[in-house]
């Protein structure tokens, strides 16, 4: 047989999933392992989808997306985001991983380079790959996990054709602070750079300081917005987001998606038009609610236990904290704390080689789960420390 895409050697399975799925030979262990929040859709939504299978909303919708629910996601957009696009420029996707395969497919040529703050979701660097193009990481540590212009300056070579900004981020949780966001959209207006712009997690948020990037005016020409409703709305199995590009640029990234997927699934497209019901947000406040309970009590444990992390997460629902001090990796660690406390948590490498001595745990759980979880770590911590002492 002849070869296969000579790229797909670089690609292996995410190390999230391997880990759990590792994890998950043991019995009984708790997961605070991926990022699928623990509460169910809100209840306007899935009223709707039923609606729509009873009255056969089952045929192919427009490639961009259903009229209606096009209205429904830009209000969203307006009401909540204060972002303003029109209707020519957004694409309703499949859940925003498709809005990121299509937006780098539409984007890059081979030998491109896409810049990648990290520690950065394991999502984005596969796909580069597959183009032909390659990630260069930027190294965000000093900078306490943001990205400034200072750092990013310092990885843009003539080939550089994109830069990727998770904000929040996977897996710090970070956002990016008022008065850098400002600067590095002062900076990247300058810059001929295209900015794919993942705000996935910009509705689970702990602070009044945040504006999309989709609001700064000097960036429309060059700004792709992916987002979707899997981690906000507890939607993750629906497979339904939206990609937000000024219109000439949309034009071109609906070629792509148009090729891969033809539109997203039409009972998700009608679920998701009560988007705007009063309903949907109160439900999603109370989760957004709880998990900042949960952030809140995981950072005292974890500070008071010895781990360290440059500032409390404004966002999303992951803490990413160093192990340094415990003198193991954060593989070692991570694999001990399944086999001697039952606890799952990711370890750092999985978000770039540079953060073998972090871990992420992702606090999206029962609160009494988080409890007993934070016990468990406590007993493994001072274990640890013991073992040390004793060398
Ligand atoms: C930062 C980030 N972007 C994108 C995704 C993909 O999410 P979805 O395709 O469900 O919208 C994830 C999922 O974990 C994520 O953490």
């Amino acid at each position: 047989m002849k070869a296969l895409n000579t790229q797909l050697p670089l690609i292996t399975t995410s190390k999230i999933r391997q880990f759990d799925a590792w994890c998950s030979r043991f019995e009984g262990v708790i997961k605070l392992t991926l990022g699928q929040p623990l509460f169910p859709t809100p209840s306007p939504i899935k009223a709707k989808a039923k609606e729509a299978i009873d009255r056969d909303i089952t045929r192919y919708t427009p490639n961009v997306g259903a009229a209606e629910t096009i209205d429904s996601v830009l209000q969203y957009c307006r009401e909540r985001l204060n972002l303003h696009y029109g209707h020519d420029e957004i694409l309703i996707t499949v859940g925003s991983s498709e809005a990121l395969t299509a937006s780098l497919r539409s984007l890059l040529n081979a030998g491109d380079e896409v810049l990648i703050p990290t520690p950065a979701y394991p999502g984005y660097e596969p796909l580069i790959n597959l183009y032909n193009a390659s990630a260069v990481h930027v190294d965000t540590r000093s900078d306490r996990f943001e990205l400034t212009p200072e750092t990013l300056q310092k990885y843009i070579t003539p080939r550089t054709k994109c830069l990727i900004i998770t904000d929040p981020n996977n897996p710090t949780g970070i956002l990016i602070n008022r008065k850098n966001r400002d600067r590095l959209a002062d900076f990247l207006a300058e810059t001929d750079l295209y900015i794919i712009a993942d705000e996935v997690y910009n509705r689970i948020i702990y602070t009044d300081d945040y504006r999309s990037f989709g609001t700064y005016e000097k960036l429309r020409k060059q700004l792709i917005i992916v987002n979707s409703f899997s981690k906000s709305h507890s939607m993750t199995g629906w497979r339904i987001g939206f990609l937000l590009a000024e219109r000439n640029l949309t034009k071109e990234l609906m070629k792509s998606h148009q090729y891969y997927v033809t539109s997203a699934c039409s009972v998700t497209q009608y679920a998701i038009q009560a988007i705007n019901d009063a309903q949907t947000e109160r439900e999603l406040a109370a989760m957004v609610r709880d998990y900042r309970a949960c952030r809140d009590y995981a950072c005292r444990c974890l500070n008071e236990y010895g781990f360290t992390t440059p500032q409390i997460p404004q966002g999303a629902f992951y803490l990413f904290v160093s192990v340094d001090k415990f003198g193991l990796d954060g593989d070692s660690f991570a694999r001990r704390l399944v086999e001697e406390q039952g606890v799952a948590i990711i370890p750092g490498s999985a978000f770039s080689d540079s953060y073998k001595n972090y871990v992420r745990i992702s606090y999206c759980v029962d609160f009494e789960i988080l409890k007993k979880a934070m016990e468990k770590i406590k007993i493994m911590v001072t274990n640890l420390m013991t073992e040390s002492i004793n060398r």
